[in-house]
């Protein structure tokens, strides 16, 4: 990512007050920790002591299965002889609802990743620029400026109600930056193991009531990011009685669902709503998108799934904001309905974020450092308050500065999530030698 410094205060003035409101959080902790990296990235011979990249929920564990799938289906391509007569096809403009054989596609392999325990209705599909854009497009279809989604991602602030301009996580930018809607954090804690009660949920809302927010829904993120961890059953349904019985929406950021390699299973909204029989089904929307469970962010496959029609028939007009290419579509839709490959994909992407998940935190043991039992997700909820200077976010942020520059290591710190406790890193679990990685951190 190159960033380009914008020291031309005239040149800003030029421009809207949405643009240049920092709603993007450029100026964050996270972006901070990639810029670290992209001026000095890590290099086994050329730059041995540059940083490395643990910051970035990326999901490179299978790519050695895709290779030989793409040279054996030349169809799925128009690049190839096999698949150039189709060239103008899908060069000229298509029904921005996307190729019937890609919602097919993605219908379909939302139903197996959840273990074929729901069925999903390919009319119900949307497109999207990655579930960045299905998250803006929900904000946009579900909140008017100054309404608010409430979430359990971000887990946390201080405050109730949160300024998100100043902490500029991604959700900030998803949801707020051009929507205007508002983000309210539902505040979690480690004493339970961050889990999202009933209690926190009545606090958060009475919170924003207070504070004359019209709270509009929602958000949560199963698996979590930035926690790697599912929600039980029971939170599953305290979540949908509690947005009917407060008529609020629920979004369902569910890109983690195929990262999960051990139990407990992962429980969809989909299947807790097959359930829920008296749960209004107008209120419930999923966001899912190809670059995490398939380690595909490159191709900007988002999908936003809603059960609620008028939702569905608004976010298919914004769609032709952020449409996947048709080339990607076509190439998507050939892997995705190719069973063998799908298969051997998400039974191998298990085993080894199994592996690597138990190296590392074995490794984090091994040299006294905790972190949240975990199932899901790329990454680690570590636990370093024991190596604050204070339980503040500024010795926070010491460390985390001593930890990108001095250790070289690039991960994010909790305060880019909203954690309300300070001394929570997370970090990508890694497939080199972590021992080794162990001693550059802490030795
Ligand atoms: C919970 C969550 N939602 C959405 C996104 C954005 O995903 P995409 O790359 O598909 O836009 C991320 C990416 O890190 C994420 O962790």
């Amino acid at each position: 990512m190159v960033v380009i410094q914008n020291n031309n205060q005239q040149g800003s003035s030029l421009l809207s007050k949405m643009a240049t409101n920092n709603g993007h959080g450029e100026e964050s902790p996270y972006f901070d920790g990639w810029k670290a990296y992209d001026s000095d990235p890590y290099h086994p011979t050329q730059n041995p002591n540059g940083v490395i990249q643990m910051g970035l929920a990326e999901n490179e564990l299978c790519f050695d299965l895709i290779p030989e799938w793409v040279v054996n289906n030349p169809k799925a391509s128009i690049c190839t002889a096999e698949g150039a007569k189709d060239f103008k096809d899908i060069a000229i403009y298509q029904d921005y609802h996307g190729l019937p054989e890609f919602r097919n596609a993605v219908a379909k392999f939302m139903g197996k990743v959840r273990g074929d325990r729901v069925r999903f209705e390919p009319d119900r599909v949307v497109m999207s620029g990655g579930a960045t854009g299905a998250h803006e497009m929900l904000a946009f279809c579900l909140a008017d400026p100054g309404d608010a989604l409430f979430g359990t991602h971000t887990i946390l602030s201080r405050n109730v109600v949160a300024n998100y301009d100043s902490y500029g996580c991604r959700f900030g930018r998803d949801l707020k930056w051009r929507t205007g809607a508002q983000l309210v954090p539902v505040v979690c804690k480690s004493s339970n193991n961050f889990k999202v009660t009933r209690a926190a949920l009545e606090t958060a809302l009475e919170g924003a009531k207070e504070a004359n927010i019209n709270v509009k829904g929602l958000l949560i993120t199963n698996p979590s990011n930035p926690l790697g961890t599912v929600l039980d059953r029971d939170t599953m349904r305290t979540l949908v009685s509690f947005i009917n019985e407060n008529n609020i929406h629920l979004v369902c950021d569910e890109i983690y669902s195929a990262t999960v390699f051990n139990q407990p299973d992962f429980i969809s909204i989909a299947e807790t709503i097959e359930e829920e029989k008296q749960c209004n089904r107008d209120l419930i929307h999923i966001v899912y998108s190809l670059s995490k469970d398939m380690g595909f962010p490159g191709f900007r496959v988002g999908i936003v799934y809603s059960y609620n029609d008028a939702v569905v028939s608004c976010a298919r007009k914004m769609s032709s904001f952020g449409l996947v290419s048709t080339q990607t579509q076509r190439l998507i839709a050939s892997m995705l309905l190719d069973d063998n490959l799908i298969q051997k994909f998400m039974s191998e992407s298990a085993k080894r974020l199994a592996k690597r998940h138990e190296l590392f935190t074995k490794g984090l043991a091994e040299v006294g450092i905790d972190s949240l039992k975990s199932n899901a997700g790329l990454f680690i909820w570590m636990d370093l308050r024991r190596m604050l200077k204070d339980p503040t976010e500024e010795a926070e942020m010491a460390l985390w500065r001593k930890i990108v520059h001095e250790v070289k290591l690039n991960v994010s710190p909790g305060s880019s999530f909203h954690c309300s406790e300070p001394g929570w890193f997370r970090v990508l679990s890694w497939p080199n030698s972590l021992t080794d990685l162990c001693s550059i951190i802490f030795g």
